[in-house]
């Protein structure tokens, strides 16, 4: 049987993709390899969110190539993108499969094997969704699962749109099918994943009602989800939280700029009184709720006053924490038709003063937590020489490290977090 070694760059639902891919060839015969080395076929899942993505993509598949005699395959959003120029940039590669290929991965992986033949496949279905193959579910305490794909908000920055498609939404019954079986082989939390969840629609079932049947229909412990948009932020998901403690009280709710001429000129739809009206009024309903954002500094034309007004969203929405990143223009969004005029000098300290700010704010709210008691799922035990840790998560999503547990991966108790090592608090059972 020959077997596959998988490589997953850029967000969760690649994380999730790469999965699919696994559970769609597993079903075609094809085995797991846990290295590049022992593998006959190596499958890269890449991003292209940023340029540095695909460049470190593209670095690693000429690495993977150079010393490795396996069949080598990229897919995911960079392979969508660029198609068989990637035959170029990679010239031992034999297989690119765009975004909505992978019904036919395991033909081209066959025709590679066989007949060394390369194929590049980036044709658009457009409504194609997918899901882990029955009884191939992988096991882990905490699992990633896409409700929706695509994405059509069209933020003048991103290329999402044209690397993934239009939004579509799963049956409720595959994600219901899909979460049990998750549960089934030892899941504990499901993180439910789209580009903007909140556009989740099948039929008349909207997002906070699939979660209802999520808690209703399964028995997964925890549920997160992972992304919103402002834009469709509906409050009704913070009445749940409030309600249902296995809903975890914590919202990304990515604000990208505290500027409302950049907020117009990213194509947003909202302004920055929009949002943080929106987070108050999600904490009205559910005070301790956590927020965390992404954010882009040096988006073309961005001011010292446009980054200031940034900075001062970070301080009044106090977010827990926030992914930063400066701009990259990409081929084919209307933002890179702008010169990318930020000079590379301001954007590196917009960013590190940027990052300062939101690590003080999350310093902050977290020490504030010093002493009270919280509710872990422990994910992973390490062990250094004869001590053992476990670590875990808060409902939160806060980082606790608990010293000397005979607890195992899976286990959900409560700990008093005692201390805090740089953002990771130190938790005692209780
Ligand atoms: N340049 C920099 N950051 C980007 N993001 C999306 N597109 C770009 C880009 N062209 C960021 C946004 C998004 C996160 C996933 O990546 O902040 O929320
Ligand atoms: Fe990267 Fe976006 Fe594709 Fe995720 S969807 S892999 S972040 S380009």
């Amino acid at each position: 049987m020959p077997s596959i070694y998988y490589e997953s760059f850029g967000c969760q639902m690649n994380a999730y993709d790469t999965e699919v891919i696994s559970s769609l060839l597993g079903s075609e015969g094809f085995g797991r390899a846990d290295s590049p080395e022992e593998a006959d076929i190596i499958i890269v899942n890449t991003c292209s969110v940023r340029e540095k993505a695909e460049q470190r993509a593209i670095g690693r598949l000429n690495d993977l190539s150079r010393y490795s005699g396996a069949i080598l395959a990229v897919c995911g959003c960079m392979a969508q993108r660029m198609g068989e120029k990637l035959f170029e940039s990679v010239p031992g590669l034999d297989v690119v499969a765009g975004t909505d290929t992978y019904f036919e991965l395991a033909g081209s992986i066959r025709d590679a094997l066989e007949k060394k033949q390369r194929t590049s496949m980036t044709a658009v279905d457009g409504k194609i969704t997918y899901s882990l193959i029955d009884g191939r579910s992988p096991g882990g305490v905490t699992r990633y699962l896409s409700i929706t794909r695509g994405c059509e908000n069209y933020c003048s920055y991103c290329i999402v749109p044209y690397v993934r498609g239009r939004v579509r939404s799963k049956e409720p019954e595959t994600i219901v099918r899909e979460a049990s079986e998750m549960v089934s082989a030892g899941a504990r939390e499901i993180t439910l994943l789209g580009q903007n969840v909140m556009a989740y629609r099948y039929g008349d079932l909207d997002f906070p009602r699939l979660i209802r049947r999520m808690i209703d229909e399964t028995e997964v412990r925890r549920l997160r989800f992972l992304t919103t948009h402002p834009r469709d932020l509906d409050m009704e998901i913070f009445q749940l939280m409030a309600t249902e403690d296995r809903l975890c009280p914590h919202l990304h709710l990515p604000f990208q700029s505290g500027s409302d001429r950049i907020l117009s000129l990213m194509r947003r739809g909202y302004t920055r009184d929009n949002y943080m009206s929106a987070i108050n009024e999600a904490r009205n309903i559910l005070p301790e709720l956590a927020v965390t954002t992404d954010v882009i500094v040096g988006f073309p034309t961005e001011s010292n006053e446009d980054f200031l007004q940034t900075l001062s969203m970070v301080e009044q929405c106090r977010f827990e924490a926030a992914f930063t990143f400066k701009y990259s223009p990409r081929h084919g969004t209307s933002a890179a038709l702008s010169e990318d005029d930020v000079p590379a000098e301001a954007k590196k300290e917009r960013l590190s003063r940027l990052n300062e700010t939101v690590q003080r704010i999350r310093l902050e709210i977290l020490e504030r937590q010093l002493g009270t008691d919280s509710e872990i799922l422990l994910d992973d035990t390490v062990k250094k020489g004869e001590y053992r840790f476990g670590k875990g998560r808060t409902n939160h999503f806060r980082n606790v490290l608990v010293p000397e547990t005979e607890r195992e991966p899976g286990d959900i108790f409560r700990v008093r977090l005692e201390k805090l090592r740089k953002f990771t608090f130190i938790g005692k059972e209780i």
